[in-house]
């Protein structure tokens, strides 16, 4: 079936859409139905019984595929190479399960993984799947007390991490990152399982760290553990407007069913194919297909650690690619940019073989025209813009490459996938004309595998998604849709930026800025960057009287963020005030801002109190190089 047959299918019955998705999944008891309306947004396949552990490892092995490749560990930073078969893969995760198992982890616990590009990571994701565990995994460019938050939120029963992550020219050491988020949260896990790579060993706390390697050789490996289709795989943190991340839930079945379809209809991956997703574990791309969408197609999945460029050039993604034969290959447009930057004509491609490939996905970020062009002549295969969110867990819009692909449209990450119906409304809630920009918005039910609520918290989830725009998911994305149905998306509504594919909120690095002490006000906004597509400029009123030099504020603000939001926020550049643009209601005008940044035209706002503070923040801005050349 073409694209749209299929999405004529879903439109003309979703229950039976669904119900005939279902069937790619061993369930212990099969659900009776696919929808249920219970909940703020509705469950999917609630009274399903079924593991998902089972389904990405355990089924294979089962069914004599137990030497198929289920897992090819790549790291450009040691220069090793690690491969592992699904019946490898089975003994790991049952045996790491055993060991979270006989110390009391048990279905419903959390448990809170903190780890760098390591096939660890993976195995630690399915060892919950397997006990019914509900996993929290942290990205590792986070400092101690974003970790602090998400234990004192998710309160896990037990800790994995791994010693350290390698970064160009830097050891991260994880696990003192990790003793100092546990000093700082009021929540104790019980137990704390530490790898220790060889890069750098973990000093233990007695009681209460195990050592990975030893507690794993001496495990007794468990079964998998029956679960209902509405029970929660796993909680991923996200930026919202605030410090205080949003919990987004996963529930099984929903997402053991959106998987299996979108990994051989968006993806064209199936079992025995190999898919290489550089992302990382820590997001939402890594969740869904570096480890568990793969795994349950059957396919081997790459786990790549390192850069797209400098360890060792730009060559590397495609050393891969052709080292491991990768016949779909997903990454962010940032990547992509990087590795033109160091590689304008695609010298290092012409080096390898890349006669597997059939396709590149970008997301993340909006995939601009020139990026998809630049791939498209060096690649020669199709490049795919799509769009998504953590909360969503799979593509909203996209071309099905699997079902057939649809004519490229540069910009536009293609049309919506079965179960998204896409609506663009104007501040009123009522739908706008082909080609009007305005919110968009999804009408609701949302599909299998996206967010139910987020944890602990129902009632942000209704105020954050649901009660703007009654009836439907407000995405918190901008943009259109075309006469042919075709999606742009062009700004997000909220103070969510996006900086090299990695979403991060201003409001977060704004209360860090005004906890310094000399700060009375200050601002956040995103910035165009060449490179990353966005980066955070913060500017600061500074309190009366203060007499430290303004030089050491901004060098100090810029240490502030990075040791309390991490390095991951690439927070460089601030620049000092007298005052900040706001409407009469006292709002901050940080959209006007980042305009007179990009050196975008203007149009001054009528609610603003005094327009005559726009020309002291262009010059502020000026004075640290905004808007950039070129
Ligand atoms: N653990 C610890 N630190 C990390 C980290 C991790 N897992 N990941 C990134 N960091 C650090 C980096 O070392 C860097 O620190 P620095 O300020 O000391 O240089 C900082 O966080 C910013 O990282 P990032 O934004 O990823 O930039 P980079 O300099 O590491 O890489 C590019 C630059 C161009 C290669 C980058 O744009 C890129 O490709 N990033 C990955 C994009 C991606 O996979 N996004 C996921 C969505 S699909
Ligand atoms: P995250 O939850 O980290 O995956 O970030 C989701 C947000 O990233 C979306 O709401 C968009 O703002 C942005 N985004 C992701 N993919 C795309 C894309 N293909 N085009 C435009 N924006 C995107």
């Amino acid at each position: 079936m073409t694209y749209h047959d299929i999405y004529a299918d879903w439109q003309h019955n979703p229950e039976a859409f669904w119900m005939n998705a279902s069937q790619a999944i061993d369930w212990t008891r099969p659900p009776s139905r696919a929808f249920f309306d219970q909940g703020p947004a509705g469950e999917w396949f609630a009274d399903g019984m079924v593991n998902t552990c089972w389904n990405a490892i355990d089924r294979h092995v089962q069914a004599g595929h137990g030497d198929r490749m289920a897992v090819i560990h790549d790291s450009a930073m040691t220069g090793q190479v690690q491969r592992l078969t699904y019946a490898q893969l089975q003994d790991q995760v049952a045996r790491l399960a055993g060991v979270l198992a006989a110390h009391g982890v048990t279905k419903g616990d959390r448990v809170l993984i903190y780890m760098p590009m390591i096939p660890e990571a993976l195995q630690a994701m399915m060892a919950c799947a397997r006990i019914g565990a509900i996993h929290s995994v942290v990205f590792g460019g986070f400092a101690a007390h974003e970790l602090a938050v998400r234990i004192d939120d998710a309160r896990p029963k037990a800790m994995l991490a791994a010693s350290c992550g390698l970064e160009p020219n830097r050891v991260v050491p994880y696990k003192p990152l990790m003793d100092q988020a546990l000093d700082e949260a009021t929540h104790k896990p019980d137990l704390c399982v530490v790898f220790q790579r060889s890069d750098c060993k973990a000093a233990m706390t007695a009681g209460r760290d195990l050592d990975w390697t030893q507690a794993v050789a001496d495990a007794t490996p468990v079964d998998c553990v029956t679960v209902e289709g509405n029970h929660p795989a796993y909680i991923l943190y996200t930026s919202g407007t605030t410090g205080q991340p949003k919990g987004v839930v996963r529930q099984t079945a929903g997402h053991l069913v959106a998987l299996a379809w979108s990994v051989p209809h968006i993806y064209d991956i199936h079992a025995g194919d190999v898919f290489f997703v550089a992302s990382d574990v820590g997001w939402v791309v890594g969740h869904s297909y570096i480890v568990y969408g793969p795994l349950i197609a059957g396919a081997t999945t790459v786990i790549f650690e390192g850069k797209p460029v400098g360890t060792p050039d730009a060559g590397t993604f495609w050393r891969i690619i052709s080292d491991h034969r990768v016949k779909s290959f997903f990454t962010a447009p940032t990547a992509i940019r990087a590795v033109r930057r160091d590689d304008p004509d695609g010298t290092l491609i012409e080096k390898y073989d890349l006669g597997n490939l059939k396709a590149l996905f970008l997301a993340g970020e909006r995939a601009d025209p020139d990026t998809i062009t630049w791939a498209e002549n060096h690649l020669k295969v199709p490049v795919i813009d799509h769009w998504w969110q953590t909360e969503t867990g799979w593509a909203i819009a996209a071309n099905p490459v699997g079902a057939g692909l649809l004519p490229v449209r540069k910009g536009s990450p293609s049309v919506p996938m079965p179960g998204y119906d896409i609506h663009v409304l104007d501040e009123a809630g009522h739908q706008v004309p082909a080609g009007t920009l305005g919110a968009i918005a999804l009408k609701l039910p949302l599909p299998p595998g996206t967010l139910p609520t987020l944890w602990n918290a129902e009632d942000r989830f209704r105020k954050a998604y649901l009660d703007h725009f009654p009836g439907y998911y407000e995405t918190g994305d901008a943009g259109y849709v075309d006469d042919d149905g075709y999606v742009f998306i062009m700004a997000r509504t909220d103070d969510v930026i996006n900086v090299a594919g990695h979403r991060l909120s201003t409001g977060a690095m704004e209360e860090v800025l005004a906890s310094h002490p000399a700060v009375a006000e200050c601002a956040v906004i995103g910035v165009v960057d060449t490179l990353k597509g966005q980066a955070p400029l913060g500017l600061l009123c500074l309190k009366k009287g203060v007499t430290t030099a303004p030089d050491q504020i901004l060098t100090e603000v810029v240490r502030m963020v990075r040791d309390h939001i991490g390095p991951v926020a690439a927070f460089k550049t601030a620049c000092i005030v007298d005052r900040l643009p706001k409407t009469r209601s006292g709002k901050i005008l940080r959209a006007t801002m980042a305009k007179i940044a990009d050196g975008e035209e203007m149009k001054t706002p009528a609610t603003i109190d005094d327009p005559a503070i726009l020309d002291e923040i262009r010059i502020a801005l000026a004075g640290v190089g905004y808007p950039c050349e070129g």
